[in-house]
């Protein structure tokens, strides 16, 4: 059997040399609370790279102080990030891998000092702080944020931009119905609810030429929000504007349960690629090499995109490789001793 999970592919100018992909895990490790990358970055994202990741996707990375998930989150709002950025993307090159950095603003999620905003003045929880609506000028001034990290990011030398349109932040609070009360050009229909996305991913391409990925979350779990029906429409309009891949993720728009089981958002990747005809990267509860070969060779995703199994086991492509009979080569460092 050739293993798919270990065939290259290529996204405008980037060929990823396999399909596993690192994803992006908050490291809540900017201790002092400056967004700027630190040892522990250097060394966590690292290992992967030496571990035969072919994707390394940076976590959830602030473009505002104000978005922020927590005040320890990666931040790039300033150019003051870009140098120890660059120093991230070079490391994580020398190993052969591609990197891409999730760009993010957490909206009514944020969890920092000073008032949060959102598409209405809803907050997440009882107990949580309600967010101020945001005022055009503010929305402007948020596609502005995009469009800025955009451009360090490209100066910090990442191969690709995932945004994060997932998990009840910002962009999601604008995309979904339980979250966007708004009656101006902002919301009160599907595409005015797409709109802020829309301008942002404009935003970005107009300083970014390489592959742009967006997280989505498919389905918001709760009667009056959406379910991967409605991201078809989503999808669309997406790969319309140049996006090259859909992550698909679910949940966390609002405070419902979710009853996880292997690859449980593996059938959103599946409908979205086979609606939208656009790619896709399927995520959550994928820890074994045959399931994730599975889902390539049934054409259900065209990346595997690996969490938690990648922090209980940074080598987990090797063990890959070996379950599924493929030779990878160690790093060349270690041949001698091979
Ligand atoms: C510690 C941790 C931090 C996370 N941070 C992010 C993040 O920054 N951005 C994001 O889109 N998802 C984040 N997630 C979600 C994961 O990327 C992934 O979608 C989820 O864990 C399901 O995949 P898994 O079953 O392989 O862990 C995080 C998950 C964990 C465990």
């Amino acid at each position: 059997m050739s293993a798919k999970l270990f065939e290259s592919i290529t996204f405008r100018n980037v060929t990823l040399k396999n399909r596993i992909v690192m994803s992006p895990m908050c490291m809540y490790s900017c201790l002092d609370q400056d967004g700027k990358v630190t040892n522990w970055h250097k060394t966590h994202y690292t290992s992967r790279a030496v571990g035969q990741v072919g994707l390394i996707n940076v976590e959830s990375t602030a473009v505002h102080p104000q978005g922020r998930i927590s005040m320890e989150d990666l931040g790039i709002w300033e150019d003051e990030h870009i140098e120890g950025l660059t120093e991230l993307v070079d490391l994580v090159h020398e190993q052969d891998a591609k990197i891409a950095v999730q760009l993010g603003h957490a909206g009514r999620k944020a969890i920092v000092e000073g008032p949060i905003y959102s598409a209405s003045p809803l907050p997440f929880k009882e107990d949580m702080k309600k967010p101020e609506e945001m005022s055009t000028e503010q929305i402007h001034g948020a596609v502005e944020d995009f469009k800025n990290a955009a451009r360090r990011s490209r100066e910090a030398g990442f191969d690709i931009i995932e945004i994060h349109g997932a998990h009840g932040y910002l962009i999601n609070q604008f995309l979904s119905p339980l979250t966007n009360h708004r009656t101006d050009e902002y919301g009160g229909s599907k595409e005015k609810r797409f709109r802020f996305l829309r301008e942002v991913i404009t935003a970005i391409k107009s300083e970014f030429e390489g592959p742009i990925f967006v997280r989505i979350s498919a389905n918001d779990y709760h009667p009056q929000g959406y379910t991967v029906e409605d991201y078809v429409d989503y999808a669309k309009w997406m790969k319309d504007l140049g996006v090259d891949l859909i992550d698909c993720s679910s949940g966390a728009v609002v405070p419902a349960k979710i009853k996880p089981y292997p690859g449980y958002q593996v059938q959103y990747s599946d409908h979205l690629r086979e609606q939208a005809h656009i790619a896709t990267g399927a995520v959550g509860l994928i820890t074994s090499p045959m399931h994730a070969e599975e889902i390539l060779q049934n054409n259900r995703a065209d990346l595997i995109i690996l969490a938690r199994e990648l922090l209980r086991d940074p080598y987990w492509p090797r063990r890959a490789a070996n379950e599924l009979n493929v030779e990878l080569a160690p790093p060349k460092q270690y041949t001698r001793g091979w």
